[in-house]
């Protein structure tokens, strides 16, 4: 039976969102290698992110009046999920682990937010990210992956509106695999870009023709990703990719990644040239605005089991690198 949403929001707190803390700190704070310290002309901007979980809220429910509220309604005219969910991150993370109709089998003990902090710079033409989270993998292994954790962090310009502002939002999909009509579904992670038709369950296999995707692809309708495994405490795996109408990754990956276990902490550093090689990657340019979310498992999950962001703002300057809230 499902059970009846929770009515009682927080009362809104404007854009000062809770969630979401800045401070600059030079950046030797940062324990990273001398060699690479000694070539820092910039500094480290530090940014706290809530991350919840997800659960069967996929684009199609977000766009569903009866599930979404006025949400639905204001996403079909682009506003941007944070207009409305400043500071309820943790209320939704909650709620969503509570409530059989989006979370029908959740996993004991699996908090329903968890706290990302994220140190961005840049150096020497990369992109650099740190990301700390809390290691979860006491509470025992929930299956699934070989992976104890993981991380992605996927990037849009304003080439497509829809993929920038609601980023890994609108490649989630009801007709995927673990999703509510994902039962034998092969489909991959898509946008709707990618499919002429969508319905109240997804895109199908309604594909495009070949010359519209590839259209599509070359005027860079994508969302890129990067999506680091922990093989082990500090053992990081990375590969990149993109989204269009599945999930590709790349041959080879622009990324490269470390990772290490601190005080209960796991610690993941990534860096990414501005301007990699491919055309399916994202050029960073100096003065730009992107925008990035983040997506963490852990426990040895996969598929919908992760604790997600909201669609957040990466802007890219000369020397530094931040990561703000994403209202419009
Ligand atoms: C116009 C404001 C608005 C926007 C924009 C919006 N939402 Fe909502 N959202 C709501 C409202 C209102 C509810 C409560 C619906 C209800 O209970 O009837 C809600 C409920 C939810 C829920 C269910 C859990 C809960 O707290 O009830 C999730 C998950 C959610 N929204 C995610 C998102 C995401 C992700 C986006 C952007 C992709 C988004 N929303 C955009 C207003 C909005």
């Amino acid at each position: 039976m499902a059970q009846k949403r929770k009515k009682t929001r927080p009362a809104p707190i404007g854009r000062l969102w809770q969630a979401l803390k800045h401070s600059t700190a030079a950046l030797a704070t940062l324990a990273l290698p001398a060699m690479v310290m000694a070539q820092n002309t910039g500094s480290s901007t530090s940014t706290e992110v809530q991350l919840f979980q997800a659960g069967q809220v996929s684009w199609e429910w977000l766009l569903i009046p009866a599930n979404h509220g006025s949400g639905a309604q204001a996403m079909r005219n682009g506003t941007a999920c944070l207009s409305c969910h400043d500071g309820e991150a943790s209320f939704i993370g909650e709620t969503v682990a509570s409530t059989p109709a989006l979370e029908p089998d959740p996993i004991a003990n699996l908090p329903g937010f968890i706290d990302l902090s994220v140190q961005s710079a840049i150096r020497d033409g990369q992109l650099h990210l740190q990301l700390s989270w809390p290691d979860l993998s006491g509470d025992g292994p929930a299956g699934a992956s070989e992976y104890p954790a993981q991380v992605t962090a996927s990037i849009a310009d304003d080439t497509h509106d829809t993929v920038r502002r609601y980023s890994c939002w609108s490649s989630c999909h009801s007709d995927l695999p673990g999703m509510s009509e994902g039962i034998g579904s092969q489909l991959s992670k898509y946008l709707p870009n990618s499919r002429s038709s969508m319905t109240r369950t997804g895109g199908g296999d309604n594909f495009r023709p070949d010359n519209e995707l590839a259209e599509e692809r070359e005027r860079g309708a994508f969302l890129e990703y990067s999506h680091t495994a922990l093989a082990g405490p500090d053992r990081a795996v990375v590969s990149d990719g993109h989204f269009l109408e599945a999930q590709r990754e790349h041959d080879d990956t622009a990324f490269t990644a470390t990772a290490r276990s601190e005080n209960g902490q796991r610690i993941v550093e990534l860096q990414r040239p501005l301007e990699p090689q491919g055309d399916t990657r994202k050029a960073l340019q100096p003065g730009g605005r992107y925008s990035i979310s983040f997506a963490v498992y852990e426990r040895n999950t996969e598929g919908r089991r992760h604790l997600v962001s909201f669609p957040l703002e990466l802007i890219i300057e000369a020397d530094a690198a931040r990561i703000e809230s994403l209202f419009d």
